[in-house]
């Protein structure tokens, strides 16, 4: 028999909820025990559809709820640092949606606050949990490619809805914020922390970023290029160009969705087998053995803030038009 469930509580009624509900029921690590929303009908009606235990009118009242051991927070970007401060300061671990900040002084003060309250802290960076992201990084670095030499990271869709938070500045919005980070993500896992950033931003009428394009500078010359929008077809691609050969990652950021990992030597094309997996069940598992003290969290303060800085500094490189050291 393994640990109890971890009984689980989601602040808001978001979208995204959908798949740690799904993810739960098919992972049995957690258990969503508790909903919250800025109103308490959505919320009654939100955990009567799907079958949650406990509705709250408020945030704060599931945070004072003790039969809840940790929180999912799939708040507007803006609001991830101030709830997740209010649930670890409440005593709750936390999973909080990506990207977690673009202020490497809030990550380094909330995963402050989680070590010295000994609670788990993670970045919902689900696509770093399935398989295909560990095969993929452990190819390159094998050098079956050679030395990497440039990397190429796409994440695009088209956003229709102006009212959505992704178009809205205030909530930190923005293509990079939402699609991009991923890119920045995977430039990351395959080249390391960058030294330098250089960006482009097309803003929208409300402000935002609808597309990104820009380039991290890593060790011994590699060069990650990465281009993220709201105003293109659905595109999700990472690739890889060493020395001997390429590497094109189809669905990097979303292996559900289907695609190859293709491997290009000479003239010759081989697929790599990865096998089937849910992210967010992977993700959840992680983040539950991690309370349970089974195993490390994948992901911790040393990706949040990487992935701060490398966010920080795009949008500073394409505030200024010039590179930005990191
Ligand atoms: N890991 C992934 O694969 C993935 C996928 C999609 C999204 N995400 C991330 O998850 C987060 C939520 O995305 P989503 O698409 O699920 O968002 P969403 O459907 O718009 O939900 C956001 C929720 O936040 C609450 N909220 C609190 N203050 C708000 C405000 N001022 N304006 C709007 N909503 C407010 C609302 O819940 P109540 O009204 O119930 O309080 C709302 O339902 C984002 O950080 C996004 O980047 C991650």
């Amino acid at each position: 028999m393994g640990p109890d469930p971890l009984r689980l509580g989601l602040l808001s009624t978001a979208r995204i909820n959908g798949s740690i509900l799904a993810a739960a029921a098919a992972g049995r690590r957690a258990a969503v025990v508790a909903v919250a929303s800025r109103d308490l009908a959505r919320a009654e009606a939100y955990a009567a559809a799907h079958g949650i235990p406990r509705a709250h009118g408020s945030y704060e009242a599931l945070l004072e709820d003790t039969e809840v051991d940790a929180v999912y927070v799939p708040l507007p970007n803006r609001l991830h640092h101030e709830w997740t401060m209010r649930a670890l300061e409440a005593g709750k671990h936390v999973l909080v949606e990506k990207p977690y900040s673009r202020r490497p002084v809030d990550v380094d003060e909330a995963f402050g606050e989680a070590d010295r309250r000994g609670l788990v802290l993670m970045e919902a960076f689900m696509y770093r949990h399935h398989p295909q992201t560990g095969i993929v990084a452990e190819f390159v670095a094998s050098g079956a490619i050679g030395e990497p030499r440039l990397l190429k990271a796409d994440f695009s869709f088209s956003l229709d809805n102006p009212e959505d938070i992704r178009a809205k500045p205030e909530l930190d919005g923005g293509s990079l914020m939402d699609v991009g980070c991923y890119c920045v993500s995977g430039l990351r896992l395959i080249g390391g922390e960058p030294r330098e950033a250089t960006g482009e931003q097309l803003l929208g009428p409300t402000g935002i970023d609808m597309s990104f394009r820009g380039a991290l500078r890593f060790a011994d010359g590699v060069v990650g290029l990465l281009h993220c929008s709201f105003e293109s077809a659905r595109t999700q691609e990472l690739e890889v160009v060493g020395e001997d050969g390429r590497l094109r990652v189809e669905a990097p950021w979303r292996p559900d969705w289907g695609g190859a990992v293709l491997v290009t030597r000479g003239d010759e094309v081989t697929t790599i087998d990865v096998p089937e997996a849910d992210s967010f069940v992977c993700a959840l598992e992680n983040f539950a053995d991690a309370i349970a003290g089974i195993s490390p969290p994948l992901l911790g303060r040393a990706d949040a803030l990487g992935q701060a800085r490398a966010i920080d500094a795009l949008y500073r490189a394409a505030g200024t038009g010039g590179p930005v050291s990191l």
